[in-house]
């Protein structure tokens, strides 16, 4: 049980970031002028996100956990980087929502589908079907940022940028010969081998980014490249 409600704690460590970042991402969106909706939608997302990390402290608590979350302050929150907040917006949105959230649809419906202790499975259907939509939300900021006057250098950063990001998370999301170290316990407390992640985050690389980004008119690699 120690390795499920480890991993739940990580969860909630994971959903308190999210929610940092979307919140800091919509404060840009709201210095950039951009649509109320949009801001809206933003601001929608960062409340999801700290109902994600609740519904997850539950699971952790259901699961004998002890002790609490470690809250590292200096990675709660965005950083501007670059001189343009449009360039900005473009860089970690991408990050955050193209990439991030859209392999976060996989990987949750993966984990609800083998997952049958009930607390767990509630959390994570609610964060699944949260997921799409902060999926979707992603791609319709990336075609914002990129038919607005300023789109044509905006995806020549995009495409400069794109390959060392993908390959940051293909590198985060471990590798094969872990796949036999997850007991069937684990699985039913909704956890994922590193295999796994491993294997979705290749198939979505096909499924999902490469159509995404073509769509975009945004050229990247025809392979998923670990760095
Ligand atoms: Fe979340
Ligand atoms: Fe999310």
């Amino acid at each position: 049980m120690e390795s499920i409600a480890e991993e739940w704690l990580r969860r909630v460590e994971a959903e308190y970031r999210s929610a940092a970042a979307a919140q800091h991402y919509t404060l840009w969106l709201i210095q950039a002028g951009a649509s109320p909706d949009l801001i809206v939608d933003g601001m929608h997302i960062a409340e999801d996100e700290i109902g994600h990390a609740s519904m997850s402290h539950q699971v952790f608590l259901a699961a004998d956990g002890k002790g609490s979350p470690t809250m590292d302050q200096d990675s709660l929150g965005l950083m501007r980087q670059r001189d343009s907040l449009e360039e900005d917006l473009l860089i970690e949105g991408v990050r955050f929502f193209c990439l991030g959230e859209t392999v976060a649809v996989p990987l949750f419906q993966r984990m609800r589908e083998q997952c049958t202790v009930e607390i767990a499975s509630q959390a994570l259907e609610k964060i699944l079907v949260d997921e799409v939509r902060h999926r979707d939300f992603g791609w319709t900021l990336l075609d914002w940022l990129l038919s607005g006057p300023n789109g044509d250098s905006l995806r020549e950063t995009l495409e400069r940028e794109l390959p060392s990001m993908i390959a940051a998370l293909a590198g985060s999301y471990g590798s094969a010969p872990e796949a036999s170290k997850i007991s069937q316990e684990e699985r039913e407390w909704g956890l994922l081998a590193g295999s796994d992640y491993a294997e979705i985050l290749e198939r979505c690389y096909q499924r999902d980014y490469r159509p995404r980004f073509a769509v975009c008119n945004v050229a990247i690699p025809p392979n998923l490249v670990r760095s």
